[in-house]
């Protein structure tokens, strides 16, 4: 059996469909883009029948990726394999990933299907699949729950269907990693034809055991791993992208000689990427991306690593992209070079997003002594155009003052109308969301405002991100970052109305998987 371990990214499907990490199409090109520089085999660009939105960008996706596999996922209906093919046909290497529940809990409760009749939509839907192309994928969804013999009989039947990959998901992340790795082994000895596909796994997180379980599989066989940047996904997300190649290659000696095809030196920007785009960043003390991984607070250990990295560090910061040297540009450093290392930390600005990101980099070297590489990435955010908002910030002021109310005057842009309110509230913040509140038709409730210094220091750009949250239960993130505190909490108000506005428009997925 090979070696080679392919690595399936869903950070823009099971990632991009969990609460607070939607993304507009541009955010999943630029996403995209990174993943292929970062080695993934196989980009599940989205869920093409779920919504116009998700087939837009599937569609998009397709058409900018070359080295990376690009797939649509689908049930195993023909409405839904024919919308998933349309989406990535012309992608230069497409793929169908298409899946049904197998668990007697799913039939009975969910698809209301006998076995038998699951088992027979199973193989008519891989034969659909495989009628528009060759790279199809088949997923038993709440494998580990179903029964053995039944998802054997079906595994077996899919594989003569023409399936190409059989992907065995912990759908609800209830295994644990002996049973996992007997369960997978057993498959895979047992089913006579297992020896024509690659088993694949996708372990979701909800016990803290994504990544165990994941790497039990490999040593029981399986050869694709499904998982996602920064651990996202639905619930308590899926196996962490970065953890799962990150032991492959640090476990070396005892797990074996395995290999990917990630270059591991992309994942810090990955990550980083991620976390601009989406405003929602990973846990300080996250394995292989956290702010503290590589950081040595105690004294002890600071004398240990300064004499011998090893002493503390099992791996080398350099070896995931982390930036020894986070001064990066000044003043005098001109268009080209800020265009060379924001691509070096996966930005792809067009020429005019560029010239408006080589504006604001030199009015803030100008006002900060150094330019660091967080100040670039907000710098990058703001010079990379999104979807169209329905309301642009032209005006606002606040006065603030002690033992009184703050007052704000906001004059927001739509397409067609200006409007202009001033209002007040109990702080300062209070008064701006307030009267933008009064501005704009859109309803929510805010879930969550937080506000970070993204280099430290009073002359830091402060991070803001917003959270709101619909009577539909979706919750919409919008992030900000400017010298001012005041506007950066308004930007990223508006970007989080502006983004509920936006999907709003556009029929969302609505429970799909439920039908
Ligand atoms: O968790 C799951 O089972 C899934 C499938 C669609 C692969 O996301
Ligand atoms: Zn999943």
């Amino acid at each position: 059996m090979s070696d080679r371990i392919y690595i399936f990214d869903t950070t823009l499907r099971d990632g991009e469909q969990s609460p607070g990490f939607s993304m507009n199409i541009e955010e999943k090109i630029r996403m995209a883009k990174q993943l292929e520089k970062l080695g993934v085999d196989i980009i599940e660009a989205g869920f093409p029948i779920s919504s116009d939105g998700d087939f837009e960008s599937v569609k998009a996706i397709s058409g900018e990726i070359t080295k990376s596999r690009v797939c649509g996922l689908c049930r195993v209906n023909f409405a839904d394999i024919d919308r998933a093919w349309e989406a990535v046909r012309d992608a230069k290497q497409p793929a169908i990933h298409t899946f049904i529940a197998t668990s007697d809990l799913h039939l009975e409760k969910k698809l209301k299907k006998t076995r038998e009749e699951v088992y027979d939509m199973a193989v008519a839907g891989v034969k659909r699949a495989k009628s528009y192309c060759d790279w199809v994928e088949f997923s038993a969804e709440d494998a580990s729950r179903s029964d053995l013999g039944y998802l054997k009989s079906v595994v077996e039947a899919v594989i003569d269907a023409g399936a190409v990959v059989v992907n065995l998901p912990d759908t609800v992340g209830y295994a644990e990693p002996f049973e996992f790795y007997s369960f997978i082994k057993e498959v895979i000895e047992s089913v006579p034809n297992s020896s024509k596909a690659i088993f694949s796994v996708h372990c979701h997180n909800d016990l803290g055991l994504g990544v165990a379980n994941s790497i039990a599989a490999i040593k029981a066989g399986a050869r694709q791993m499904e998982c996602t940047v920064n651990g996202i996904g639905e619930r308590a997300g899926n196996a962490s992208l970065e953890e799962i190649v990150m032991i492959l290659k640090t476990k070396r000696a005892i797990l074996g000689d395995y290999e990917t095809g990630i270059n591991t030196r992309e994942i810090y920007n990955s990550s980083r990427l991620l976390t601009a785009i989406t405003g929602l960043g990973v846990q300080v003390n996250k394995a292989i991306v956290g702010r503290n991984a590589f950081a040595h607070e105690a004294g002890i250990h600071q004398h240990g690593v300064l004499a011998d990295k090893r002493t503390y560090e099992i791996m080398d910061a350099e070896s995931i992209g982390l930036p020894e040297n986070k001064l990066v540009l000044g003043k005098h450093s001109g268009k080209h070079a800020l265009k060379s290392k924001l691509q070096e930390m996966g930005y792809e600005l067009s020429d005019d997003e560029l010239a408006m990101a080589f504006v604001k980099f030199k009015e803030i070297a100008d006002k900060k002594k150094i330019v660091y590489d967080e100040d670039l990435e907000v710098i990058a955010s703001m010079g990379a155009s999104s979807f169209v908002a329905k309301y642009e910030l032209e005006h606002l002021s606040l006065s603030t003052c002690t033992n009184g109310y703050p007052t704000a005057t906001v004059k927001l842009v739509t397409e067609n109308s200006e409007l202009l309110k001033s209002g007040i509230g109990i702080g300062a913040i209070d008064a701006v969301f307030k009267t933008i509140d009064s501005l704009v038709s859109e309803e929510y409730e805010l879930k969550d405002y937080t506000v970070k210094s993204i280099t430290g220091g009073t002359d830091s750009f402060a991070g803001v991100t917003v959270k709101l949250g619909c009577s539909d239960g979706t919750v919409y993130t919008g992030n900000a970052s400017d010298l001012d505190i005041v506007t950066a909490s308004a930007r990223a108000y508006l970007k989080a109305i502006n983004k509920l506005a936006y999907f709003h428009t556009r029929s969302r997925r609505n429970n799909l998987l439920e039908d």
